[in-house]
């Protein structure tokens, strides 16, 4: 893209204050700057003037789930059925590891975060070594795709390398870069970071199969022959991936979506919970439950909404093809995001100034037409890492670990 072709498509979305500094560019910055104006969605920044009746909620009804006792009934026929597909090699797997990890503060992608005490344990580690559980039952390796965003996947990929892949096979191991977002001022302007950079954010953990096409990689996946493919947070460092019982489960069920859920442990937990919204499985969120739905219970006092989504979903290949790409809101979400004003100096807000966009995985749930929640333990699958201290924190993390037999 040319300048004049940049300007046109600015005018056209009334965003030409990000060309301000152009003038002031050597080549290379002026590169840089219309490279990054060709790759971004400049739609986005009118989603500030969305109706919000536009994305209103349908109407919500509970959910049940395969419970833990359902599953332990049942778990030499789910294993049996999850060690054949394994060992085919139908069941892949998609580490989500685009995100900021703003909450930790760490200095560095999330994964690298060394969550070990006494010896070297990093984030990334504890979950290959959660995968390596199946390789060894199995005796196959699972493909495992790795997203990552344009912030940290050099970082990401040269850690990885740098650990021998903390003994995975790294034939096995693919990464791919998520599509990023603008960062957008409150009233509705593009930020410039510096004089030749945007400001953008990655798009969310949602934009996770569309970015897996854009890399080339669904092909990958049709070639090896994978059915399902799981798709997993970075920060749950007891996180059971592909686990056999799961995978059956999974598969024998024919549903388009398995979900991992736990019980909430009371009715304000911060967690999103499974349920239907007009008859189709879907998720709602902490922060948009009424207080009936929260607090309301069945005749055994139990939570009738409770079981809640860790993010840990099995989806087909069949549901991937035939909906992922379509429909997925844009979340409109309130950060602080440092710019350079009008003229021309750095800001670093203290508060939040703008808008990022992001699109979620659990978005995908509401485009399936059946999502099968399956109760897994808490204190051995749920152990994530958000904040430095306090809830779902290092502290709180390290503790699971070492009850699950874990060297720290
Ligand atoms: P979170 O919602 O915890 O976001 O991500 P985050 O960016 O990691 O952390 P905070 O909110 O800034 O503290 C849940 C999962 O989704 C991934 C994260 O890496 C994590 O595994 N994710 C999030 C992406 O892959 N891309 C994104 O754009 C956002």
């Amino acid at each position: 893209m040319n300048y004049t072709e940049a300007l046109a498509l600015l005018e056209k979305y009334s965003q030409t204050q990000v060309l301000k500094y152009y003038d002031e560019l050597d080549t290379e910055g002026k590169e840089r700057l219309l490279r990054q104006i060709e790759s971004l969605d400049w739609t986005l920044p009118s989603l500030l003037n969305r109706d919000e009746e536009e994305i209103k909620r349908g109407k919500l009804e509970p959910l049940g789930a395969l419970t833990v006792s359902d599953i332990e009934n049942r778990l030499e026929e789910f294993e049996n059925a999850g060690i054949e597909a394994l060992k085919a090699g139908k069941v892949g797997a998609v580490l989500l590891a685009g995100g900021q990890g703003t909450r930790l503060g760490h200095d560095g992608p999330k994964g690298t975060y060394c969550i070990g005490v006494n010896r070297e344990l990093y984030i990334f580690e504890c979950l290959i070594n959660n995968m390596m559980k199946v390789v060894n039952r199995t005796g196959c390796f699972m493909h495992l795709y790795i997203m990552t965003s344009e912030i940290n996947n050099d970082i990401t990929v040269n850690f990885f390398k740098e650990h021998d892949y903390f003994g995975y096979d790294p034939e096995y191991i693919h990464f791919f870069v998520q599509e990023m977002a603008p960062a957008v001022s409150y009233d509705g302007k593009v930020l410039l970071e510096a004089k030749d950079r945007i400001a953008i954010s990655p798009n969310g953990n949602g934009g996770w199969y569309r970015s897996l096409k854009l890399a080339g990689l669904v092909e990958h996946i049709k070639e090896v022959g994978i059915t399902h493919i799981s798709t997993f947070a970075v920060d749950n460092v007891l996180q059971q991936i592909n686990d056999p019982a799961f995978v059956g489960a999974s598969v024998l069920s024919g549903a388009d979506c398995c979900a991992k859920v736990i019980r909430k442990n009371h009715p304000e937990e911060k967690i999103g919970v499974l349920c239907l919204e007009d008859g189709h499985p879907s998720i709602v969120e902490y922060y948009e439950i009424t207080e009936e739905m929260k607090t309301l219970r069945d005749e055994a006092g139990e939570l009738v909404y409770t079981f809640g989504v860790i993010l840990n979903y099995m989806f087909s290949i069949d549901f991937l093809e035939r909906t992922a790409e379509n429909g997925l809101v844009f979340h409109l979400v309130n950060k602080k995001v440092p710019y350079i004003d009008e003229n021309g100096n750095k800001v670093s807000p203290s508060e939040p100034n703008a808008i990022k966009f992001e699109q979620l995985v659990l978005d995908m749930v509401h485009l399936t037409n059946t999502c099968l929640a399956y109760e897994i333990v808490r204190e051995k699958e749920f152990a994530p890492v958000k904040n430095p201290t306090g809830v779902d924190s290092v502290e709180s993390a390290r503790e699971l670990l070492i009850k699950n037999g874990v060297e720290i």
